[in-house]
């Protein structure tokens, strides 16, 4: 299969439809471009346990706050769809920011709970962005199934809770997080970081890696995890911790001590200059 490009949402539809009524599995993936072997990765998943996979590329105005980095948001859609076809090829789904939000569009979804923190705390507006984008992705593209990464721990909550809440008839296939050989997250954000930072900026997973030990050798405080994830951390000179947190897995919720059985995921947020990096990790005992 080569690559297909559609850029308007009825097309889109019509499509998809069509897809459904010949019997055919479709799979999406939904990303914002500038494609990596993460992006890859969830491709390959989707196109293993589907018939049809479609790759959804749109750099979403919503999830950006004012000050965030929109204008400059990495961009190469011809080699996006390169990739795709050296992984088999795909339905590319491309709209413009006026075919998703034209004139008049007032639609908002608001998603409460466990993701109003962390990433929620720092950037008060974004997950209400994915929510509401991915939605409006999930009705243009009809999936059975959607692909997300781990990497982004709290937007699969997000999604999550948009697929519970709202009873969207779609299976959410989550993905581990592929690193780059020193353990650095893939990232399309990573292109901006400078030789200097490129280099430090192995320290979060360093720090996530040795939180992880720690859980491994019986360590349950939540303080403790922190001081030694900020400890490893800020031996980087510059570096700004927004947060370097410990929670359980499944809710987010922060006890004091966690218990033996406790599934516990390390989150850690960090600018490196003028690049903000996220990562986490997740202790399964
Ligand atoms: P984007 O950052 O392009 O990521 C698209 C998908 O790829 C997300 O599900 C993300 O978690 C996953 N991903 C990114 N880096 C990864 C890595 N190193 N390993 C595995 N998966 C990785 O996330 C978004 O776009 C947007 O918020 C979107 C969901 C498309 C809504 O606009």
């Amino acid at each position: 299969m080569a690559v297909q490009e559609i850029n308007s949402i009825r097309e889109m539809q019509v499509t998809a439809d069509a897809l459904r009524a010949a019997g055919k599995r479709i799979g999406v993936v939904p990303t914002m471009g500038y494609l990596h072997e993460g992006h890859g990765s969830l491709i390959e998943a989707a196109r293993r346990e589907n018939d049809v996979v479609i790759v959804t590329i749109f750099v979403n105005p919503l999830q950006f706050a004012a000050h965030e980095d929109l204008s400059t948001y990495p961009r190469n859609f011809t080699r996006d769809v390169e990739i795709i076809d050296a992984k088999g090829g795909a339905i590319v789904f491309a709209p413009v920011v006026e075919e998703m939000y034209p004139t008049g569009f007032e639609t908002k979804i608001s998603i409460g709970g466990s993701t109003q923190k962390f990433e929620g705390a720092f950037r008060p507006t974004h997950f209400d962005g994915v929510a509401t984008v991915v939605a409006k992705l999930f009705m243009a593209t009809k999936p059975h199934s959607a692909y997300f990464g781990q990497k982004d721990y709290q937007q699969v909550a997000v999604i999550r809770q948009l697929i519970r809440d709202l009873n969207i008839d779609i299976e959410l296939c989550v993905e581990n997080t592929v690193r780059e050989p020193d353990g650095l997250a893939k990232s399309s954000r990573n292109v901006y970081l400078s030789a200097d930072d490129r280099a430090q900026a192995v320290i979060l997973s360093k720090a996530l890696l040795e939180a992880m030990r720690a859980a491994r050798e019986g360590e349950r405080s939540r303080n403790t995890f922190g001081k030694i994830m900020k400890n490893i951390l800020e031996t980087v000179p510059g570096i700004r911790v927004d947060y370097a947190a410990a929670a359980l897995a499944d809710t987010l919720d922060e006890p004091d001590i966690f218990a033996s059985g406790d599934e516990i995921v390390f989150l850690i947020a960090a600018r490196l200059g003028s690049t903000r990096l996220i990562d986490n990790m997740v202790f399964r005992p």
